[in-house]
């Protein structure tokens, strides 16, 4: 064994390494499990009681000798290496191109800048939502379309004798934070919710089965129509321009009471008409309305105190304006040729 102790220290020592794989095959050969040194480790169990002692002692020399000779090759390489790629110095640098900021981010950025100047603060929530916050806290009727399998994801949909017989959904809306913020904080309260939302739908160049909306609320004393309309004028002047127009059509949600829906004057043809708003002028980018008081009582407001007004938008629609990019999948195949387009202060 002393025999082979020493042959293995010679070769040790003049073993040499170029490339990071010879590198690799000397410690795998000396320094590992199965490596040589560990084998006569284990070899070791059967010496005589009389040259344990000897054989030990240049057992553990051998185990050190292999690992400095292995940190040595390490640095050597390393240099080696170093030396050959930076021949000249004085070179210039590798041209780094900056990132650009996704075009969906940009407008979410921008309709959050807009209210955040009159007060909103910025609120999130899940995107796997249970059925609870998505529906029925908001007003939803057990059997209304909008909770069925054609237009929800379900993860998982849970029986009643579940201990916790809640279905589990990927969020429709991004009304679900409303919810949440509700649960949380008594009035006032004045918040905006950006956030993705996923449908089960087609997808197309006008539909897509993920997509971006902005939530808003706000819940105090004497909260009223005019407030709402007021704050929706003023969104949509900063966001389209200050010739911007608004006209609000009655519409039905089964959480707002009343509930509307807002539609802007074109902002391509300034309401003259074109084939962006179908020769019609007006463009409907959100939904709103007064917060049903049965949604405010199913979060715990007082609704005889309290009295609040929600409004929900898409973002993937006023992006399309906004640069005039009329496939909505463009916006999720993330080609560097398309993002790179965007460039911005936000
Ligand atoms: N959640 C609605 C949707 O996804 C949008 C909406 C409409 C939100 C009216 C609201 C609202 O807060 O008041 O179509």
């Amino acid at each position: 064994m002393l025999e082979k102790i020493d042959r293995l220290l010679a070769e040790i020592s003049s073993f040499s390494a170029k490339t990071n794989e010879e590198l690799v095959s000397f410690r795998i050969k000396f320094l590992s499990k199965k490596g040589i040194i560990s084998d006569l480790f284990d070899e070791f169990r059967n010496v005589s009681a009389s040259s344990k002692k000897e054989v030990g002692l240049k057992l553990n020399e051998l185990k050190q000798r292999a690992q400095d000779r292995y940190n040595t090759l390490r640095l050597e390489l390393q240099s080696f290496d170093v030396r050959s790629v930076t021949s000249d110095l004085t070179r210039p640098s590798y041209p780094w191109s900056n990132g650009t900021r996704h075009p969906i981010s940009i407008v979410r950025n921008e309709i959050i800048y807009i209210f955040e100047r009159i007060g909103f603060t910025v609120s999130e929530g899940p995107e796997i939502e249970d059925d609870d916050h998505v529906f029925t806290r908001l007003n939803f009727a057990p059997e209304h379309p909008a909770r069925d399998m054609q237009d929800t994801f379900y993860i998982s949909r849970l029986s009643s004798e579940d201990s916790d017989p809640r279905d589990i959904v990927l969020r429709t809306h991004t009304s679900s934070v409303q919810v949440r913020v509700m649960e949380n904080q008594q009035p006032p309260i004045r918040t905006i919710s950006p956030g993705r939302v996923f449908r089960n739908e087609a997808i197309s160049a006008r539909a897509h089965c993920i997509f971006h909306q902005v939530e808003g609320l706000y819940i105090d004393e004497n909260v009223s129509f005019a407030d709402l309309k007021q704050t929706l004028l003023f969104f949509a002047r900063e966001m389209f321009g200050k010739e911007t127009e608004i006209r609000l059509r009655p519409s039905y949600f089964p959480f707002t009471e009343p509930s509307g829906e807002m539609d802007i004057s074109c902002s391509i043809c300034g309401g003259r008409g074109c084939n962006v708003c179908k020769y019609t002028g007006w463009l409907e980018v959100l939904g709103c309305g007064m917060v049903h008081p049965v949604v405010l009582e199913a979060s715990n407001i007082d609704s005889r105190k309290y009295t609040g007004f929600a409004f929900g938008m898409g973002v993937e629609r006023p992006a399309m304006l906004k640069y005039q990019v009329n496939d909505l999948r463009l916006y999720f195949e993330n080609d560097i040729r398309f993002l790179e387009q965007f460039r911005t202060a936000f």
